[in-house]
């Protein structure tokens, strides 16, 4: 096991990172098969934090086994909607009262800034709980008329999946957590989910949360441990009879193979390339402080980080020197030091990952506007940086970088097909931002581009009741809102001749 060293600024999370946790498997937190650990970072310094259980097949076959009981014997299912509900909002309740202990996991786990996590991370984990705990209640079928020659009785019931094996990534540990659980708990499934290799804090403390609501074992399994092994028998588990996961694109067609076993239901939210679109009729102040939140909040690791920047010749200038300002002015910094606006990249390899597409754009011709270097020699910061002169087939427009870089580039159309078409010219299709004053064009530019989510005068706004996810390489289905409940019910059609 490696020495740990914690930072001397936490408040509330400390005690829980010195003491063993375990996965929350059957009702019980325990540690792996192998009684194998492996080590969590804080990016910040490349330090340990915590050693903790590397769940492998072993253990996803435990865990699985309790989920496929507790379905099958109808455990989860005779709770009932309401007491399901109830259930839900109680854990939205520990969520919020231990808020702070929480936001600071996420914080040294991750590397955001404290107080973005508690004020955007844990928000939204506590809502998506109490959301869905509505739900509970309403997730119903409808009656249908015939035309068939005699007299039937047509309905359709909407039944829970089954177990789900939900796979997730680091960039909103808790987050990405909750928007999985609540919808599949709330129709009545019961989980297997593991957290990802780099931020598995957050869930292991959720795990125990759960335990202390009351849930009954099986009907929720969280477990840590690595993609290639516990997240790969997920996706291949015959037991297993829908698996939601949200990473890479690169991933999400392994997962989509290995599912092919059993020919389980997969829902998928995978890259993105989302383009923020100015018009030259923006309030630009506006236009320009949004398309600088668009790529930068949560140090541009967001699947719709808005990271193709476009504005039309007549405003382009002031554009660029306006987020290349905002860029030069953020506070890089540890996401425990309270002046932090931007934390650390999450890892060694997404630093490696993102210092090598700047370096990659720089040798294909791009011309870096602001920033592109490291900051600090200790952990894994990137300057927030703005690459100008990209052209359509250099990488650094065309793959998801999923770091703190935007490429910007003008536009002199004034053709709304034109746009869109730009707009459009990628694999991915799962967020853009128009930014106009006129609310026709916006309504006609949302039209024409082929993504999930368009945002209009804003980006990365978020809330329970928004359906989210991707057109074309973008995944398959939708989280959240009422559409998430395709991804986690089967519809049965009952027909009686009467
Ligand atoms: P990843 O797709 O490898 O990891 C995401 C999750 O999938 C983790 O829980 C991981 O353990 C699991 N996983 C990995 N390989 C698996 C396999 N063969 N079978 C089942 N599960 C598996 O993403 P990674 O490597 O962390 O990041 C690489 C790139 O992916 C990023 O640079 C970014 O471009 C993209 N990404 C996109 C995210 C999104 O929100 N859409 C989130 C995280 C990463
Ligand atoms: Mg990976």
């Amino acid at each position: 096991m490696d020495t740990i060293a914690l930072d001397s600024r936490l408040r509330h999370a400390g005690g829980f990172l010195g003491r063993r946790s375990g996965m929350l498997i059957d009702g019980k937190l325990v540690q792996a098969v192998s009684g194998k650990t492996f080590p969590v970072y804080n990016p910040a310094t490349g330090t340990v934090i915590a050693n903790v259980p590397e769940g492998d097949k072993a253990d996803v076959d435990l865990a699985v086994a309790a989920a496929r009981r507790a379905f099958d014997d109808g455990v989860w299912a005779k709770v009932g909607p309401s007491a399901r509900g109830k259930m839900l909002w109680k854990l939205a309740d520990l969520i919020e009262r231990d808020l702070e202990e929480l936001a600071e996991l996420e914080s040294i786990d991750n590397g955001k800034p404290y107080a973005v996590a508690k004020v955007a991370d844990l928000p939204l984990a506590v809502d998506m709980f109490r959301y869905m705990a509505g739900w509970a209640t309403k997730i119903t079928g409808s009656t249908l008329p015939l035309s068939l020659p005699g007299e039937y009785l047509s309905y359709t019931v909407r039944e829970p999946v089954g177990v789900v094996g939900q796979i997730i990534p680091w960039n909103f540990p808790l987050l990405m957590a909750c928007w999985k659980l609540a919808p599949a708990l709330a129709a009545g499934c019961t989980v297997v989910l593991k957290a990802a290799e780099q931020t598995p804090m957050s869930a292991l403390r959720l795990g125990e949360l759960f335990q202390e609501a009351g849930f009954p074992p099986g009907v929720v399994n969280i477990l840590t441990g690595f993609g290639e092994t516990a997240g790969a028998a997920i996706a291949a588990h015959p037991d297993v009879d829908k698996v939601a996961f949200t990473g890479s694109t690169e991933v999400g067609k392994l997962i989509v193979q290995a599912a092919a076993g059993n020919l389980k239901k997969v829902s998928l939210e995978l890259g993105g390339k989302s383009p923020a679109i100015i018009l030259p009729d923006a309030d630009l102040d506006l236009a320009i402080s949004g398309a600088a939140n668009a790529i930068f909040f949560n140090h541009g690791q967001c699947c719709c980080a808005g990271s193709r920047l476009y504005a039309h010749k007549s405003v382009y200038d002031k554009v660029v020197s306006g987020v290349a300002d905002i860029a030069s002015k953020i506070k890089v910094g540890p996401g425990l030091d309270p002046s932090t606006e931007m934390g650390p990249l999450v890892s060694d390899e997404q630093f490696s990952r993102v210092t090598s597409y700047i370096e990659d754009g720089r040798r294909s011709g791009a011309h870096v506007a602001v920033g592109g270097n490291r900051v600090g020699n200790l952990g894994y910061f990137v300057a927030p940086t703005v690459l100008e002169k990209t052209t359509p087939d250099m990488k650094v427009i065309r793959e998801e970088i999923f770091g703190p870089v935007v490429c910007a580039t003008p536009f002199d159309d004034n053709d709304l097909d034109a746009i869109a078409k730009r707009a459009n010219d990628t694999i991915y299709g799962l967020a853009a931002s128009v930014w106009t004053a006129n609310g026709g064009t916006a309504h006609k530019l949302a039209s024409r581009i082929r993504s999930g989510t368009v945002w209009i005068n804003c980006h990365n706004v978020f809330d329970a009741s928004l359906p989210f996810g991707g057109y074309k390489q973008s995944g398959w289905g939708r989280e959240m809102g009422a559409e998430v409940f395709h991804n986690y019910t089967e519809v049965k059609a009952v027909t009686a001749a009467l």
